[in-house]
């Protein structure tokens, strides 16, 4: 089996992530923050725990304002809907995924805001100066992503985190696809909310995903509930991360987030980035000259170790299947929920398949899967 589908989630996760799992799942997964006995406690110190290295690796300066949220798409629903009100013009990009264009187009279609969306370049590209040009004095949020999630091209966020700072503009930041792989220092940055899952290059289970909040800023709760603190009373609390983490978390998958965490420490992210981009230089460097494959994207350092492509005449759908079904090599095809980015492309009719290497996909791996796309190319022209 050949996954390289790790733009939707990394797998497989470490041992150390899943043996926590078991352990916690069978040790002492008590409900964390509620009951004040031992096992409540200990989930509670180890989620503070987890709190503490997320905002470690990401240079944050008070680990309450990480919030863990269920996923990416939570934590930017959280932050769009909790910092936004009526007036308010915000502007985004077409590298885009559905996570962040849907509800804001849905607060602009309940005309709660106005909306920008700077279109990125036939290469996926988006140019800073032209999300800067779009700024009107109703301005209150930018929207970007880091890493695009089709195409993998990479958005200069230093740039824009700048821009934000002068300009007194929040900057939200979707680290969907970054976070565990390319270096986010919030604080140099200039990045006021960051939005992020574990499930992907953090290593973590699914239905775990976080959003950091810099020190002062307010986001108003999305939901209202229990939070084992201050339960005397039926106001919602009005501290982090109390007001925005109502409900029983996912303490278990959290606390195994912590362990992905260690292993993305323990082996360096240099040496991730650099052996992820190793694979995706060497799968590019194999199918650039090959007029049967359209590539997509910068091809060059703007982009991660994310590919899509064509094969010419081909329906996308149809090559990832036949990948999955005859070379057990697991690809995502389509639209990959982010229809804007491939209006920009030019594939918003055809899709395209995507390849996302992750750090346990080895260079025979990327040369299988150029055979494989080889083979299905050599059967069409027959
Ligand atoms: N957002 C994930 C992807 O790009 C699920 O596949």
């Amino acid at each position: 089996m050949i996954y390289v589908d790790n733009a939707a989630t990394t797998f497989p996760k470490p041992k150390i992530v899943t043996d926590k799992i078991m352990e916690c799942s069978l040790g002492y997964a008590g409900n964390p923050g509620r009951s004040g006995h031992k096992l409540a406690m200990k989930m509670d110190l180890e989620i503070y725990e987890t709190r503490e290295k997320i905002c470690k690796l990401i240079n944050g300066t008070e680990p309450l304002n990480v919030i863990f949220t269920f996923n990416a798409t939570d934590s930017l629903n959280i932050a769009i809907k909790g910092v936004l009100e009526k007036g308010n013009h915000v502007i985004t990009t077409s590298m885009e995924h559905n996570s962040v264009l849907r509800p804001l187009n849905q607060l602009r279609k309940d005309g709660i805001i106005d909306l920008s969306i700077v279109y990125a370049d036939k290469q996926g590209y988006v140019e800073p100066q032209k999300i800067f040009d779009a700024v009107t004095p109703q301005t209150k949020l930018i929207v970007t992503t880091h890493m695009s999630n089709v195409f993998g091209t990479i958005v200069d966020i230093k740039s824009i985190g700048e821009f934000c700072k002068e300009n007194n503009i929040l900057y939200l930041v979707d680290a969907a696809q970054s976070i565990g792989v390319l270096d986010i220092d919030v604080q140099d940055m200039n990045i006021d909310l960051l939005a992020f899952p574990g499930h992907k290059a953090l290593f973590g289970p699914m239905g775990t995903g976080a959003l950091y909040i810099k020190e002062g800023i307010k986001v108003k709760p999305l939901r209202q509930g229990g939070t084992g603190s201050y339960s005397h009373s039926i106001d919602q609390p009005d501290l982090y991360p109390d007001s925005l983490e109502s409900g029983t978390p996912n303490g278990v998958g959290i606390i195994a987030l912590r362990k992905g965490i260690d292993f993305i420490n323990e082996v360096c992210i240099d040496n991730i980035r650099n052996h992820e981009i190793s694979l995706k230089n060497h799968f590019i460097d194999l199918l650039k000259d090959n007029d049967d494959i359209i590539l997509y994207g910068t091809l060059d350092d703007r982009q991660g170790a994310v590919v899509s492509l064509n094969v010419k005449d081909m329906d996308s759908s149809e090559v990832s299947y036949i990948l999955s079904d005859e070379f057990d090599i697991y690809t995502r095809p389509g639209f990959h929920c982010a229809p804007l980015a491939h209006k920009s492309l030019g594939t918003d009719e055809l899709g395209a398949i995507r390849f996302s290497f992750g750090y346990f996909n080895t260079i025979k791996e990327v040369e299988e899967c150029v055979n494989a796309l080889k083979i299905i190319i050599e059967r069409i022209k027959k």
